[in-house]
């Protein structure tokens, strides 16, 4: 590994040289199935897009930058629309930015500055929920509960509350959903009520948690009980759809999947597919609307918002999502991952259990399944099963803190949205292959029950 790489692989991560569709190809020609779309579910469109490519080639030959605080711009204007139009009903307003963690920080500053404009100085506060993830800046660290990725920042983070996630699996209640009666959203009416109404300017969720918790839908119900408590205090609901948004859980946007309409919505990961940086804030046109009739404007700006470059590829894969039926493919084929994932976690002991919406799924590991105990953080089972997974040809997301924030393991599956039948049934089957060897090692069987 040469000196200038400041993050450290093994010697045995592969050197990628080329993709195709849903596959990678290393310096020695050996193929592997994207299961995480580019590591963390970007690429939506598979690799290798020469279509991709020629657009980013014609814009670049025509004009590459013009920001959208100097003047307007086709490609720009084209993204902003095509947004707005899958958009839940109300979304009229788009500020796009080239990563998730600014998206998130925009969609927070938003808030701020719309809170400010209507006469209500004192809401800053920001509520978030514990093993989520929003990004890695310092103001999207703060808002978000990944216990692992704050340590390290806690003095450099804003002061602010986290109530705990909605994760039936391992309920922070030890209730069981219906009969809970959503404890874990009317900790957020708690929080306000402790925080003072008048001081709190957001809540911030992601639909479906990602990297934190590995594909964790919120129960159903969940996100209905959140809108009505944001509104009776006044609180903007962000929803964090970096990750789950765009077609992923096989619907145009992961909030869909409840009967709900946000204030903001932070989108990025498959805007670029990858091919560019690319994220963006939808604002809800009511809200923009009030700010503006109040004389103010949002004052946000980053020397590269609204890159033509990453407009015109977001573009593309909006016309693909929508015209190649992308979302529709993503909840075919996810059915398929998670029937499948199922039956994996009927023949191996390792898997507590298995999660997800659309092509974003989850796998949860423990050492014994009746108590739900996981293997000790030092054994590193989720690496070990990525690093076998690797071996056989397969690249998936390995996390961590699924108790607690500290402890447990988990997977994140999520192939490219342009997966095929015959390529899921590849990802299991080498899944389970890895499984079965990590499970057959000695270490790790010392603590299996
Ligand atoms: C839900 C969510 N929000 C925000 C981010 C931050 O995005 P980025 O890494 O592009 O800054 C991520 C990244 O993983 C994410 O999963």
């Amino acid at each position: 590994m040469p000196k200038a790489v400041l993050r450290h692989l093994t010697q045995r991560n592969p050197c990628m040289v080329r993709g195709e569709g849903v596959y990678l190809f290393d310096a020695e020609g050996k193929r592997y199935l994207d299961g995480a779309s580019g590591s963390s579910l970007v690429c939506n469109l598979g690799h290798g897009e020469a279509a991709v490519a020629e657009a980013i080639a014609r814009q670049a030959g025509t004009l590459a930058y013009n920001p959208f605080h100097c003047s307007h711009s086709e490609a720009y204007l084209e993204l902003a629309e095509r947004l707005v139009r899958i958009a839940p009903p109300g979304f009229g307003r788009v500020f796009a930015v080239s990563s998730g963690s600014e998206a998130v920080e925009n969609c927070l500053k938003f808030s701020r500055q719309a809170h400010l404009a209507c006469g209500e100085p004192g809401r800053h506060q920001v509520i978030g929920r514990w093993q989520s993830y929003h990004g890695n800046t310092l103001g999207a660290l703060a808002c978000g509960g990944h216990t692992g990725r704050r340590r390290k920042h806690l003095p450099q983070l804003a002061a602010g509350v986290h109530i705990p996630p909605a994760f039936c699996y391992r309920c922070p209640f030890e209730k069981t959903h219906p009969a809970c009666g959503l404890l874990c959203a009317r900790a957020l009416e708690t929080a306000i009520r402790q925080l003072g109404a008048e001081n709190v300017a957001a809540f911030i969720a992601e639909p479906v948690v990602g990297a934190a918790l590995g594909a964790v839908p919120a129960p159903p119900g969940y996100f209905e009980l959140v809108r009505v408590i944001c509104t009776r205090y006044g609180v903007h609901f962000i929803a964090d759809e970096v990750m789950c948004g765009l077609g992923r859980t096989g619907r145009p946007f992961a909030i869909d999947h409840w009967e709900v309409t946000p204030d903001l919505i932070a989108t990025g990961k498959g805007l670029g597919a990858g091919y560019f940086p690319m994220a963006a804030c939808l604002i809800a046109e009511a809200l923009a609307a009030d700010v503006e009739r109040r004389g103010a404007a949002f004052e946000g700006v980053h020397t590269c918002c609204g890159h033509l470059l990453g407009s015109r590829v977001g573009c593309l894969m909006l016309e693909r999502l929508v015209e190649r039926r992308l979302a529709e493919n993503a909840a075919r084929q996810g059915a398929r991952l998670l029937a499948g994932l199922q039956e994996i976690a009927r023949r191996r002991t390792s898997i507590g259990d298995v999660r997800g919406l659309g092509l974003m799924a989850g796998v949860e590991f423990v050492r014994d399944r009746k108590t739900r105990e996981p293997y000790p953080p030092g054994l590193r089972f989720a690496e070990r099963v990525m690093d076998a997974c690797l071996e056989r040809g397969l690249i998936v997301f390995p996390g961590h803190g699924t108790v607690e924030g500290v402890a447990g393991d988990h997977l994140l599956l999520g192939p490219p949205l342009v997966i095929g039948e015959q390529e899921v049934d590849e990802l299991l089957s080498i899944l389970e292959e890895a499984l079965a060897f990590v499970e057959g090692d000695p270490e790790v069987a010392a603590f299996s029950r």
